[in-house]
């Protein structure tokens, strides 16, 4: 067993079970800086970390890997990205064959295709969780979550974060202080590929970007993001909702990640409360959540043992 800060434990024996937090983020702010040779975007963006979270539980037991959800929704197996979070540990740790000795359960809070980081978060819950067990140095953790996907070493630090290169370079900025979060999410998803290709394709369209103010957290309402525009053509409810949350009230709103949700940021709860349900409409879901710091993160984040 190893203790980790703030009293809580990891075990790490067969039968061992522990369950952590996956909190979900929201882009303040995502500038998309051109299309590189490897097909991915240069981008800029704020990535920031909210309440809403995922639960991720994982049994140490023996026999192959297994990945689980009770959620339609979600991939099971090899096809969930925390399968493949686990095998890329697995390999780059140079263990033979295929991972075992691990079952991972997931309960899902967190929509998915949804421009919230759901499964980057859950695969590195998974990360950080294995990395112990399987005793994987740090900068193996990072160089296997940067090929998990752009935003998975987000996801290993959270908090507030500026991310570079396709979104895997992270630098931690200081802690925004607490805004309370209105998400909208339509009946539908966005898938991330299709989001980048209608950007390219629009790039005339959308025309060139700004950076963010230097003093981007006194003027939160110039934060912007540059795949909202092509999204919103293909879906204009998606614009609707931008549009509610700032009537409503939200001192900054706008689409996170690729989509399809919008956030609204507001000073108060009974603000949000009140915004979220004035923006309520037939086939829109709505959750009202908070941005995190990093004493309540390490709080959700961190593994707690279960037996
Ligand atoms: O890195 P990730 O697997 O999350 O990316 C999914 C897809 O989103 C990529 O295959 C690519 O089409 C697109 N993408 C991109 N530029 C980024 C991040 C993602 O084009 N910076």
């Amino acid at each position: 067993m190893t203790r980790p800060g703030r009293g809580r434990v990891v075990a790490t024996g067969p039968g061992s079970r522990v369950r952590v937090g996956a909190p979900a983020k929201i882009n303040l702010d995502l500038r998309v800086l051109g299309r590189r040779a490897d097909g991915y975007h240069d981008v800029r963006t704020i990535l920031q970390s909210v309440a809403l979270h995922d639960v991720v539980s994982l049994t140490a037991r023996p026999g192959p890997l297994l990945v689980w959800c009770r959620q339609d929704a979600v991939p099971r197996g090899s096809s969930n990205l925390v399968w493949t979070a686990a095998r890329l540990l697995w390999q780059a740790l140079d263990r033979e064959g295929q991972p075992r000795g691990v079952s991972i359960g997931i309960v899902k809070r967190v929509p998915v295709a949804a421009g919230l980081g759901g499964a980057s978060s859950n695969a590195a819950s998974v990360l950080r969780v294995l990395g112990r067990w399987w005793s994987a140095p740090p900068t193996t953790l990072r160089t296997v979550a940067a090929t998990v996907g752009s935003d998975v070493p987000f996801f290993l630090k959270g908090g507030t974060v500026l991310a570079t290169g396709r979104g895997e370079r992270t630098r931690t900025l200081p802690p925004l202080p607490r805004y309370w979060v209105v998400l909208a999410r339509p009946g539908f998803g966005v898938s991330t590929p299709a989001a980048y290709a209608w950007w390219d394709r629009d790039r005339p369209v959308v025309g060139p970007v700004a950076r963010p103010a230097a003093r981007w957290r006194h003027q939160l309402h110039h934060l912007a993001n540059d795949l909202e525009a092509s999204v919103v053509r293909r879906h204009p409810e998606i614009g609707e909702m931008v549009d509610r949350l700032r009537v409503v009230g939200a001192e900054a709103a706008a689409m996170t990640g690729s989509g399809s949700t919008v956030f609204g940021l507001f000073g108060t709860r009974a603000g949000a409360v009140r915004a979220r349900r004035r923006v309520r409409r037939r086939g829109w879901r709505t959750w009202l959540t908070r941005t995190v710091g990093p004493a309540e993160l390490a709080r959700l984040a961190t593994p707690a043992c279960m037996d």
